[in-house]
């Protein structure tokens, strides 16, 4: 049983948590197949600064949330008293919860909040989350924001003793984060915010431990949104209902997608020197298999076509239908392809963002002497950034976070500077 040391006092800390990428895998890990995952650099980050009241304050600028609760007014939960976390929106009172996009976001806050904090004596604080995942693309927005909330909510209750970093405070955020990703989600698999904790590349099969991947390679990858946007339920469906028309055929597309991510683990974990030509090639297939499940989509169609002309192998990542598309870039493009195809790509109307998968979890940076806030707040989004081996890429446009950190209260800026 972990005892905890609430704390009463503390000096404003930075936590981040990378997106996630599904490289091998989607729908087949539905029917208990094995998929791949990584973390990807583009990350969410939660700045927690104290207050001089006794509110807690939950700022959420990119879907224009900004709620406050008097601590005494939140109800104190235990999690073994709820048949599942969802259940959190009959406890929440006189306590005003939004309507809207960020309605789930604020209940996973008064859940954690109301299990974690609300039998200690706890003094304000103000959480703002800002990302730069995009929203609904598949890339895991929601777990990152579900492991920073925990990862913040887990350091003001005195849970975690190692900043994050030792296995078993990481095993303590990712429980947490599942029961926000369950409030949001009612029955997800786990895999985003298990890869969202631990960073780097996790083979998942559902029912058993997310399994990480030994490889040291971090991947240059090439993120497209199509801005298509799609329904993963109506995916889910469509396949499923293929799945009961055609049960031998269907059940052997899903068992070669198996086989692929199989492979895609021995390439991960070996070091020969035709394992990137392996990896374009079961891209491609997985791809293929994907398509024959009808989850391709002309969009994703274009990116392929776009990127093979450059000799970079393309699939879709996540639900399909639209949503992201990821490229493999080879290790010998010039950065004059790349830019040609990135130019490509926005020419048809994508978003395209170039980043690394396999960078680190969680991070949780403290500020240290009396730095002013804004000053801080960009030191620390610099080094958490290079937990995650960042090639330039669009990452560094952050300057929005940092600005959106700003709104804090005066009281809090104050604190930084006695
Ligand atoms: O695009 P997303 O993040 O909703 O991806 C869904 C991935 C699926 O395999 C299709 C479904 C699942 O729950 O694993």
């Amino acid at each position: 049983m972990v005892v905890a040391i609430p704390q009463t006092e503390f000096k404003p800390f930075l936590v981040s948590a990378p997106g996630k990428l599904i490289l091998f895998g989607e729908h087949a890990v539905v029917y208990g197949k094995t998929a791949i995952a990584g973390s990807v650099s583009m990350r969410a980050y939660a700045l927690v600064t104290p207050r001089s009241d006794s509110k807690v304050r939950l700022v959420l600028p990119d879907i224009s949330v900004d709620v406050q609760f008097d601590t005494s007014k939140l109800p104190q939960l235990n999690p073994s008293e709820l048949s599942h976390p969802c259940e959190v929106e009959n406890h929440v009172g006189c306590a005003s919860v939004p309507e809207g996009p960020g309605r789930m976001a604020v209940l996973t806050f008064v859940y954690l909040f109301g299990c974690l904090l609300a039998q200690k004596p706890t003094k304000g604080f103000t959480v703002c989350v800002r990302s730069l995942l995009p929203v609904g693309a598949g890339l895991g927005s929601s777990a990152s924001f579900n492991v920073v909330l925990a990862a913040a909510l887990l350091q003001l209750s005195g849970q975690l003793y190692k900043d994050g970093k030792s296995t078993a405070d990481r095993q303590l955020i990712n429980e947490w984060a599942f029961a926000g990703e369950q409030v949001a989600h009612g029955t997800p698999s786990g895999i985003d915010n298990s890869v969202a904790t631990y960073g780097g590349f996790l083979a998942y099969t559902r029912g058993q431990k997310p399994q990480n991947l030994n490889s040291s390679n971090a991947l240059r990858v090439l993120i497209t949104n199509t801005n298509v946007p799609k329904s993963t339920k109506a995916l889910l469906a469509g396949v499923r209902s293929l799945r009961d028309k055609h049960p031998q055929v269907i059940d052997g597309v899903l068992d070669t997608i198996h086989s692929v991510a199989i492979s895609a683990i021995s390439l991960f974990e070996s070091q020969g020197e035709d394992v990137e030509e392996k990896l374009q090639d079961i891209i491609r297939l997985n791809h293929g298999m994907l398509s024959t499940l009808g989850v391709s989509h002309l969009s994703l169609e274009r990116i392929r076509e776009i990127t093979a002309a450059h000799h970079m192998a393309s699939k879709l990542t996540g639900a399909g239908g639209g949503g992201c598309a990821l490229t493999l870039v080879p290790s010998n493009a010039s950065d004059e392809t790349v830019e040609d195809v990135k130019r490509m790509l926005a020419h048809e109307g994508f978003q395209c963002y170039q980043t690394t998968v396999g960078g680190a979890g969680v991070a949780i940076s403290h500020c240290v002497g009396a730095q002013p806030i804004e000053e801080w707040v960009r030191s620390m989004l610099d080094r958490q950034l290079s937990l995650a081996p960042s090639t330039k890429s669009e990452d560094a446009g952050y300057g929005g976070v940092v600005s959106a950190f700003s709104i804090l209260p005066d009281t809090a800026i104050a604190k930084l500077a006695p």
